[in-house]
């Protein structure tokens, strides 16, 4: 593992993402290593449940990797989302619970990565988004999705169309976190804390809670299709080739709308 460290900690199995001079944004190798260890930590028969976080204390996860998904073709877009969907469903079909523990930025396919986690406690630092209109893409690994359940329809579309980020306390306020704490340790306290209430309880019952939940929100609905789809189709815009080199050059976008 090069971008993932990975600690049994009492009950819990952590999994820290370490790719801090990238704000730890998800390339391929972080996604690849981070389907590894989530099976890994799912077998482990010990382990009542999974804390993910960021390295430091800027970023849980700043996105996808832009300058590796600046490159690829509308196809090959098309077939990453569908590979961080099937990723990140892994993640919320899990059986046991997986609490994510953000630490500074979440955006784009980082705050994606804690909407698929169970539960949310952020610190006070935190600030959440999906910010991919900027670059001329729209969120591709089940944001379109998962923010709506959350937070409701009208409240998702205005933060994926304005590509606002928000504070933590604000994301407290609309459901997007459980808890905002003040510090990274107490955050992962309380997330320890909750792991040992919850391994009190029946396993069966856990697991099939989560199942049931699950099931109320299918992933046979189109939803996730057509954002694989208009991912891809996004990529293959001009706009899409400006949005990452304007992030490249650090300068705002000219988008042509073509
Ligand atoms: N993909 C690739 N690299 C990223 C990244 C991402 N999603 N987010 C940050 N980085 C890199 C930056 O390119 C920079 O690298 P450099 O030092 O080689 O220039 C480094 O991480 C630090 O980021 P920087 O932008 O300089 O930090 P900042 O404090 O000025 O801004 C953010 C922080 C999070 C606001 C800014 O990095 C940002 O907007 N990131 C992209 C967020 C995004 O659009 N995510 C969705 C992607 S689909």
């Amino acid at each position: 593992m090069n971008f993932i460290k990975t600690e049994i900690q009492g009950l819990a199995f952590v999994i820290q993402i370490s790719r801090p001079d990238a704000l730890n944004a998800l390339n391929q190798d972080v996604m690849g290593e981070l389907r590894q260890c989530l099976q890994e930590a799912c077998q482990k028969a010990e382990v009542a449940g999974i804390i993910i976080t960021g390295e430091g204390e800027k970023a849980f996860v700043a996105g996808a990797d832009i300058k590796e998904l600046a490159v690829l073709s509308g196809s090959e877009a098309k077939k990453l989302a569908q590979k961080g969907q099937d990723l990140f469903k892994s993640l919320e079909t899990c059986t046991k619970p997986v609490i994510a523990v953000v630490n500074g930025f979440a955006l784009g396919g980082g705050c994606e990565l804690a909407m698929a986690c169970h539960i949310r406690i952020a610190t006070e630092n935190s600030k959440f988004g999906q910010p991919e209109v900027n670059l001329g893409i729209i969120p591709g690994y089940g944001g379109t999705q998962r923010l709506p359940q959350l937070v409701g329809r009208a409240k998702a579309l205005e933060l994926i169309l304005t590509a606002d980020l928000i504070p933590a306390s604000e994301a407290l306020k609309i459901g997007l976190v459980n808890h905002v704490v003040p510090t990274k340790q107490e955050a992962l306290d309380m997330a320890h804390g909750m792991l040992k209430k919850i391994a009190s309880k029946g396993p069966v019952a856990i697991a099939k809670s989560i199942e049931a939940v699950n099931a109320g929100y299918g992933f046979e609905a189109k939803g996730y299709e057509s954002e694989a789809s208009n991912f891809g189709i996004c990529a293959d815009t001009n706009d899409f080739k400006e949005g990452t080199k304007a992030f490249v050059e650090k300068r705002p976008a000219k988008f042509s709308g073509k």
